[in-house]
């Protein structure tokens, strides 16, 4: 414990500090010191101190760490007077608001600055000053950024760390100048628009009139206005240039819009407008580590399922994920205004939006499934502000890799954990060949480095493995490519891209194994309107399958053949499916998918529907379980890299529940059997916790499923419509 922490100036920020560290119990003794007598004996009074003193000789000497909590054109000074009586084993540190002046003032008064004096300046405050007003939780959940120089000591630093962490603040350390420069942008500048807002409106001749009709917006804007004019004065002199560059850079977007206002330019005032409004979502789930879509992420998900009723009525699942990503993509590289209905609002596709808002292209939605994109052309993509951000989606990072390696601008793509172990070599060595400039990182994964301004040149590619979305990576960046890209696939895989280019407009020559497309098309905007996802359905599918009494209608899903191995695979099984209503939807074929009731058999999975139903196998794993007899199957190695390594991840948990799954290299067998309640892990795979989901509707007693939260990436209302299918599931959020 530290024997004694002096706190040299009890100003709000001082007494809130002191405060909390005699709360926290961080040091023995907390001292204060003040120059107004009647502020040192508030704090005593207050119980803010524990010793107030109003001569620094006496005290600086028995201090292990000295805070000055002063303005900051008063470091100087301060310093000066506390330099005589510094023992060499005291930490300085201080909380102004500007770090490069502090520096000066150090250099100033010590020579060097000393190697214990730890800069520091907390990103916390109120409209409220002096001692009376201390807070102890003030910088609890706030940000303390601490700017230690190359040569400053290490435990030091450490130790001041430790202070704040006390406080319940959250400590960064970043350079002097970098501190300056965020400062001046995330602080200053909208303070002083606050203060300049007011002041302007204040001069009017009625203004009283305008006061006393200004409703929440300028409340809420000018809040920060009420802070002390004099520390904003300071902060403006101490921090003079980078607050000026903030004003230019400030100035010239202001003088934008007012062009666009002038000239009645709607596309432009949207765009800034929808551009502002994304951005400021964007960095408030940033912030607060939430998620893109309402109902998702708590920390933790888990699902309690019961074996189940019969299944029955008429459903519907969400739009299909795959298509959803690929008409945002084209529609941002249409020329004119995309309408897409059907859209599925997940975390995933959701990633997808957001990049594209981050690379400048205006989309508005989604509302209800519904959203309308201002396409911007292929060469009409800004360069996104920071990385872009891509969550769990792998379609969403390998795609735009080809997009972003034939783009002017240098871009970085990252995604969460799982994503980040996933391969992007696939996607990473054919670019390169395609002239590209394109790094992954460590093992193969994310992130992604591109350097754009590379001229592509088209290639014939024979693809190592089935991937859709290596093929459509390849044709994005054969969009650009001078030439004819070829791409040969090894086996069927979802021929979505294929289909939304033609679209689009684009022409492309299609074989059975094989997609050329040429450069020089240009993408014309249309309307979209995408299907139910199979994927989704699928669960349904085999829980009424396999659930006695089951009579259960999925409406309207995607049926293309490239994606609907699911089917087949259990009608070979002896599953009782109907398709009713057959229909296309933007190129796509649908139909009802009517299920009823058969008891199932074990069989032999033949290869070739492996690659069209290969998002399906965690719940085909389940069927199998559920089957009488052997299910085999091979070829399926692709399922380790997926969102888990499927594979083990289902043979874990159908072990569990007693079922036996042997894996023998290449081979799985799975014996059907009676599923007993067990706790699995989804290892936070989106359909690895359905499909266990769908595994309980038939065990014995309960199953937990833990690590569900993923589910929002792909249906993010999925315990709302197994509820009403008839499933008895709960979620449980902690
Ligand atoms: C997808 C392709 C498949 C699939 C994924 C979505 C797509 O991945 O598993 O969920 O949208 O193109 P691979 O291309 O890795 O097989």
């Amino acid at each position: 414990m530290v024997n004694r922490v002096l706190i040299i100036g009890l100003g709000l920020i001082g007494g809130s500090l002191a405060k909390a560290l005699k709360k926290k119990k961080f040091a023995k003794i907390v001292a204060g010191y003040d120059r107004n007598p009647d502020d040192l004996q508030q704090g005593l009074d207050l119980g803010i101190i524990d010793e107030g003193f109003s001569d620094l000789a006496e005290v600086v000497a028995t201090a292990d760490i000295v805070v000055l909590a002063v303005p900051v054109k008063a470091t100087e000074n301060v310093l000066a007077a506390i330099k005589p009586y510094l023992s060499p084993a005291t930490v300085i540190t201080d909380v102004g608001s500007t770090k490069a002046n502090v520096i000066l003032a150090a250099q100033t008064v010590f020579g060097t600055v000393p190697d214990k004096f730890i800069p520091g300046h907390p990103i916390a405050g109120s409209e409220k000053s002096g001692v009376a007003a201390a807070d102890e939780n003030l910088f609890a959940k706030h940000k303390i950024i601490l700017t230690p120089l190359p040569e400053s000591d290490e435990s030091a630093t450490r130790l001041i760390a430790r202070m704040w962490q006390s406080t319940g603040a959250e400590v960064l350390q970043m350079g002097v100048e970098r501190h300056d420069e965020v400062l001046a942008a995330t602080s200053h500048l909208p303070h002083i628009l606050a203060f300049s807002l007011v002041d302007t409106l204040a001069k009017e001749q009625d203004s009283r009139e305008i006061f006393r009709y200004a409703a929440g917006g300028f409340r809420d804007f000018t809040r920060i206005a009420a802070s002390d004019p004099t520390m904003w004065h300071d902060v403006c002199v101490a921090n003079k240039q980078e607050i000026l560059n903030q004003i230019d850079n400030f100035t010239d977007g202001l003088a934008t819009l007012r062009q666009a206002i002038v000239a009645s330019d709607s596309q432009s005032m949207l765009g800034i407008f929808t551009r502002a409004k994304s951005a400021r979502e964007h960095f408030s789930k940033m912030l607060t580590g939430t998620a893109y879509s309402q109902n998702s992420h708590k920390s933790q998900v888990t699902f309690h399922v019961h074996s189940a009723a019969p299944l029955l009525g008429r459903i519907r699942v969400p739009g299909d994920k795959s298509i959803s990503h690929r008409a945002v993509m084209l529609g941002a590289l249409a020329e004119g205004i995309t309408h897409i209905s059907g859209f599925l609002e997940s975390e995933d596709s959701l990633a997808t939006v957001q990049a594209f808002r981050d690379m400048g292209v205006v989309i508005e939605g989604p509302h209800q499934g519904r959203v309308k994109i201002y396409g911007v052309g292929l060469q009409g993509l800004y360069p996104p502000p920071g990385p872009l951000y891509l969550g769990n989606s792998g379609t969403s990072l390998r795609l735009l890799s080809g997009l972003l390696a034939a783009q002017a601008f240098d871009s970085q793509l990252l995604g969460d954990n799982s994503l980040s172990k996933r391969p992007m070599e696939r996607v990473a060595e054919p670019l390169r060949k395609m002239g590209a400039s394109i790094q992954t990182s460590e093992g193969g994964g994310a992130p992604v480095v591109i350097q754009g301004g590379q001229q592509l040149s088209a290639i014939e590619y024979q693809m190592p493995v089935a991937s859709a979305q290596v093929k459509s990576c390849l044709l994005l960046a054969g969009l650009y490519a001078t030439g004819q890209t070829r791409i040969q696939q090894p086996a069927i895989t979802r021929d979505h891209t294929e289909r939304m280019l033609q679209n689009f407009g684009v022409q492309l020559t299609i074989e059975d194994d094989a997609v050329t497309i040429a450069s020089g098309q240009v993408l014309k905007a249309t309307s979209i309107e995408i299907p139910a996802d199979i994927s989704s359905a699928a669960f349904f599918i085999v829980a009424a399958a396999i659930n006695p009494g089951s009579d259960l209608v999925i409406e309207q899903v995607g049926v293309n053949p490239s994606r609907s191995g699911v089917l087949k695979i259990l009608g070979l099984m002896g599953a009782d499916l109907t398709l009713e209503n057959p229909g296309m939807l933007s190129g796509e074929p649908v139909a009802d998918i009517h299920v009823r009731y058969a008891p199932l058999r074990g069989i032999t999975i033949p290869d070739e529907l492996v690659s069209v139903a290969i998002d399906e196998f965690p719940v085909i794993f389940v069927a199998a379980a559920a089957a009488q007899g052997v299910t085999c199957l091979s070829g399926v190695s692709e399922l380790r890299y997926k969102e888990s390594d499927r594979i083990e991840a289902m043979q874990e948990g159908l072990l569990r529940m007693g079922i036996d799954v042997t894996v023998k290299g290449d081979n799985i067998l799975i014996c059907g059997g009676v599923l007993q309640g067990a706790k699995v892990s989804s290892y936070d795979d989106h359909r690895i916790a359905m499909a266990f989901a769908v595994a309980g509707t038939i065990a014995n007693s309960e199953v937990v499923i833990e690590a569900c939260s993923h589910v929002a990436t792909s249906f993010p209302e999925f315990v709302d419509v197994a509820q009403k299918a008839g499933i008895r599931i709960n979620k449980e959020e902690t």
